[in-house]
C-alpha cells in the first residue's frame, strides 16, 4: 500500500521565512495543505541586495509565526506531521542555522523526526510535488543565487551539467537595476522597462557561448550595461527615460539569449528526450520563459514552469524533498548541522564565488 505523509517543512537560507505543510505519496504529486512565506524585501531593500546578519534575525524572529501560522491554515498541530523537514544548506549561514535550530527545538519537543535537506534539491525536486513528475528529467534552476543545469534521476541522485562561473541571472538582473537607479529585486523592474524598449539598440555580449560546454558567465553583461550607461552620461550629460528602456531590453534578451543557447545544448547532451523543467525567481520572466519553451519545443522536450509561488523560495518545496527523503529511510539526529555550501552533485567540481544571494553550492 502506498504510505502517505504529512511533512513540516521550514525555509530560511536567504531572504524568505517560510513553512508549509504538504501531504503526500512517493510517486504521485503533494498536496500543498499551506505554504507561508514571508518575505524580507523591503528590510534589504534600501542596500540593493540581502544583508546577512539582517536575513538571519529576521528569520530567527519568524520562523516560530511562519510555523504556527502553516500548522493553523493547514488545520493541525504538530502531532498530526510525521517529520520535520528543513533546509540545511546551501545558503547564507545565519539564516540557515535559524531554521536547523528551530527545527530542532521543534523535533525535540515534538518527538517527531527530522530531516535535513538541500534547498537546491528543494528546488530540483519541485516538478515531482507539483505535477508528479516522472525521473529522470532537466532542470534549469535559475535565481538570484543559483543557475545550473540538473539532471535529476532521484530524491538524492543529480548530476551537475554546467551552471554560472559568477553571477547568477537574478544577481546580473538585481545589480544591473542598481546601476540603473531602479530599486530591488532588480528582475520584475528590469523586465517592465524593457516592455517599451529597443532589444537591438545595445550590442550586449553573449558570454561563454564560444565554448561547447555548459558553463555560463553573468558578471561581463552588467559590466558592459554599466559601460553603456557611462557613455551615454558621458556623450549627454544623462541618460532619457528611452535609454533606460533601450538598455534594459538589450540586457534582457542578452541574457535571455544566452540562457537558451546553453539550455539546447543542455538538452542535447542529455540524452533522453523527457521534460525541461524551470525554478527559480528568474522563471518568471517572460522573456526568458518564451525562449525556453522554444528551445523544448525544438528539442522535443516537454517544458514545466511550475507556478511560481513554488518556483521561487518558499517551504512547501523543502517539505516535498524532506518527504521523498524521508520516505526513503533518511532521518537527522541533533548533529545535523547548517552547511554554507552543499553541492547537489558530489562528483562535480565545487563553484567559487560567493554572490550577494549567499554561497554558490
Ligand atoms: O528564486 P528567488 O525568489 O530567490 C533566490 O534567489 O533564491 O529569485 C529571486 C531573483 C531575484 O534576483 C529577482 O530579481 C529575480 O529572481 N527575478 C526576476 C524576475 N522576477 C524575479 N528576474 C528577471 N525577470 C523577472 N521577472
Ligand atoms: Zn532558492
Amino acid at each position: 500500500m502506498t504510505q502517505i505523509y504529512t511533512i513540516l517543512g521550514l525555509e530560511s537560507s536567504c531572504d524568505d521565512t517560510a513553512a508549509a505543510i504538504v501531504r503526500g505519496a512517493v510517486g504521485g504529486a503533494g498536496d500543498v495543505l499551506s505554504s507561508v512565506v514571508w518575505g524580507q524585501e523591503q528590510l534589504h531593500a534600501d542596500f540593493g541586495g540581502v544583508v546577512p546578519e539582517i536575513a538571519a534575525r529576521a528569520h530567527a524572529e519568524r520562523l516560530d509565526l511562519c510555523v504556527e501560522r502553516a500548522l493553523d491554515e493547514a488545520g493541525f498541530t504538530l502531532a498530526d506531521v510525521d517529520a520535520i523537514a528543513v533546509t540545511s544548506g546551501p545558503g547564507l549561514i545565519g539564516g540557515v542555522m535559524s531554521g536547523v535550530m528551530c527545527a530542532k527545538g521543534l523535533s525535540v519537543g515534538s518527538g517527531k523526526p527530522l530531516v535535513g535537506v538541500n534547498h537546491l534539491a528543494g528546488h530540483a525536486l519541485t516538478p515531482r510535488m507539483t505535477d508528479g513528475e516522472e525521473y529522470p528529467y532537466l532542470m534549469l534552476l535559475v535565481s538570484g543565487g543559483h543557475c545550473q543545469f540538473l539532471g535529476v534521476y532521484g530524491p538524492d541522485e543529480f548530476t551537475r551539467m554546467g551552471g554560472t562561473i559568477d553571477d547568477a541571472p537574478g544577481e546580473a538582473f538585481d545589480k544591473s537595476a542598481k546601476l540603473l537607479g531602479l530599486g530591488y529585486p532588480g528582475g520584475p523592474l528590469i523586465e517592465r522597462e524593457a516592455l517599451e524598449g529597443d532589444a537591438k539598440r545595445f550590442k550586449f555580449p553573449r558570454p561563454l557561448l564560444d565554448r561547447p560546454d555548459m558553463d555560463m558567465s553573468f558578471s561581463g553583461l552588467k559590466t558592459a550595461l554599466r559601460r553603456a550607461r557611462d557613455t551615454l552620461v558621458a556623450d549627454q550629460g544623462g541618460i532619457t527615460v528611452q535609454d533606460r528602456r533601450d538598455l534594459c531590453a538589450s540586457f534582457q534578451v542578452a541574457v535571455a539569449d544566452t540562457l537558451a543557447e546553453k539550455t539546447r545544448r543542455a538538452c542535447k547532451a542529455f540524452g533522453a528526450k523527457t521534460t525541461l523543467a524551470v525554478a527559480g525567481g528568474v522563471a518568471a520572466n517572460s522573456v526568458i520563459r518564451a525562449a525556453l519553451q522554444d528551445v523544448a519545443d525544438e528539442q522535443g522536450f516537454q517544458f514545466l514552469a511550475p507556478p511560481l509561488k513554488y518556483c521561487t523560495d518558499n517551504a512547501a518545496m523543502i517539505a516535498w524533498a524532506g518527504l521523498e527523503r524521508f520516505a526513503d529511510g533518511h532521518v537527522d539526529d541533533m548533529s545535523l548541522s547548517a552547511r554554507p555550501r552543499w553541492p547537489l552533485d558530489r562528483t562535480a567540481a565545487p563553484m567559487l564565488g560567493s554572490g550577494k544571494k549567499g554561497a554558490k553550492a
